[in-house]
């Protein structure tokens, strides 16, 4: 099989990583890529945004499966301009990528399929929203969500009724519809499927940290790290059941079948597993951490060829992001990166902004710029061996969180 994996990032160099060591994998293409898919196959450049270019690329190559990493272009109907041309593609049309893109959409399908999650209401006017926050008061202040795709910038967790209303003027620009949804309590999990040839495939659970700072502290980022399993989820199955399976044959009866990865991020507060948002993409860096775990044909389930749920080893993985200085802040590019060959065998150095400079030799060229990742039995034995990788691989101003999967060690 000849197949184009679209994007730059870690997910993405996980991604064709894993398509690589498949035994049906004739051709590797990837656009734009990075300095590690580069070794993997043949970077392109066109950039995820460009539709046309990529779909030209795709005829071009004769490849038989393309596989989208991002949203944005998912949302933009990047899948269905290749199907259009003929091409077959992993990942849902803009009409199932509304799951993410639109948030009242997805609790729309949520409720109809009986999936748990919290209460929340739509919002068409900002002068609506502030009189909601006013009555519902300090106590009970909501979450304030853009019903639109923001690149990780449409939610905001207000402290105080000050912020929720500030909240409420900064989001509204965003789609002109706002959603306010009850805050659920318990500890957030990474709920991820491979939904395709009508097989429902759950990967193992996950946790990741979004936040820069050691604590939860400082701003968002797009993930510094993550680990696998959580240990309080006590039956996985059955969320999967509870959640992505009702949720998948509700898609399918609106007539906007769901195929991809459907990720929904869940708190879980003891036995309650409740869905705060849907993604329609892998997660970043939820790939870095549960793919070196496959113990199956990671291309054959995305093509929709397995009629079995994908195997994954039974262990633990933890990956850890080491980022640009400065990140998510503004930060230095050209950085040069040394030690990446210093790392052990079985261990697996994901790249995200990387690229080669003109003598070919790796530098850094975005905010996260790899994840280390390590699989062991335990926990504690994947994350000291994830540390004790990072620490080998050097780059100017490189920072990174020392706190990956501790709360779960320390109960
Ligand atoms: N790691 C969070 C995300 O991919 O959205």
């Amino acid at each position: 099989m000849r197949v184009l994996v679209v994007g730059g990032g870690g997910r993405e160099h996980a991604l064709a990583w894993a398509i690589a060591r498949s035994p049906r994998c004739e051709a590797l293409f990837c656009a734009p890529g990075n300095a590690g898919t580069a070794a993997l196959g043949e970077n392109l450049a066109i950039s995820d945004g460009d539709i046309e270019g990529l779909v030209r690329a795709a005829l071009e190559r004769r490849v038989d499966l393309v596989v989208v990493g991002p949203e944005a272009p998912l949302a933009s109907g990047l899948v269905d301009a290749l199907q259009d041309a003929g091409v077959r593609a992993f990942g849902p049309t803009a009409a199932a990528a509304r799951i993410e893109s639109s948030k009242w959409f997805a609790k729309e399908v949520m409720t109809a399929a009986g999936a748990p999650q919290g209460g929340g209401e739509l919002f068409e006017s900002a002068r609506a929203a502030h009189k909601w926050i006013e009555m519902l008061g300090t106590d009970a202040l909501p979450v304030v969500k853009a019903d639109g795709l923001a690149a990780g910038k449409g939610v905001v967790v207000p402290a105080t009724i000050d912020e929720a209303h500030a909240a409420i003027e900064e989001l509204i620009g965003i789609s002109g519809r706002l959603v306010l949804e009850d805050r659920l309590g318990g500890r957030e999990i990474s709920a991820m499927a491979i939904v395709a040839g009508g097989v429902v495939s759950p990967l193992p659970l996950s946790c990741d940290y979004k936040r820069i700072g050691e604590g939860d502290s400082g701003r968002n980022t797009g993930g510094m790290g993550v680990y696998s399993p959580p240990g309080f989820v006590a039956d996985a199955a059955g969320l999967f059941r509870a959640i992505h399976e009702p949720v998948v044959a509700e898609m399918a009866a609106r007539g906007a079948p769901f195929a991809g990865c459907l990720y929904g991020g869940v708190m879980v507060e003891g036995d309650a597993a409740r869905v705060f948002e849907f993604n329609c993409r892998f997660g970043d860096p939820e790939a870095q951490a549960l793919l070196p775990l496959l113990d199956g044909d990671l291309l054959a389930a995305l093509a929709g060829e397995s009629s079995e749920p994908l195997a994954f080893r039974q262990e633990a993985s933890v990956a850890v992001v080491m980022a640009s200085g400065g990140y998510p802040g503004s930060y230095a590019t050209g950085a040069r990166i040394s030690g990446l060959d210093d790392v052990d065998d079985d261990v697996v150095v994901f790249h995200a902004g990387t690229a080669l400079d003109e003598e070919g030799a790796v530098v850094t060229a975005g905010g996260r710029v790899l994840a280390v990742a390590a699989t062991a039995s335990s926990i504690a034995e994947a994350r000291e061996r994830a540390y004790a990788n990072v620490a080998r691989i050097h780059f100017e101003g490189a920072y990174w969180r020392r706190d990956i999967a501790l709360r779960e060690l320390s109960g």
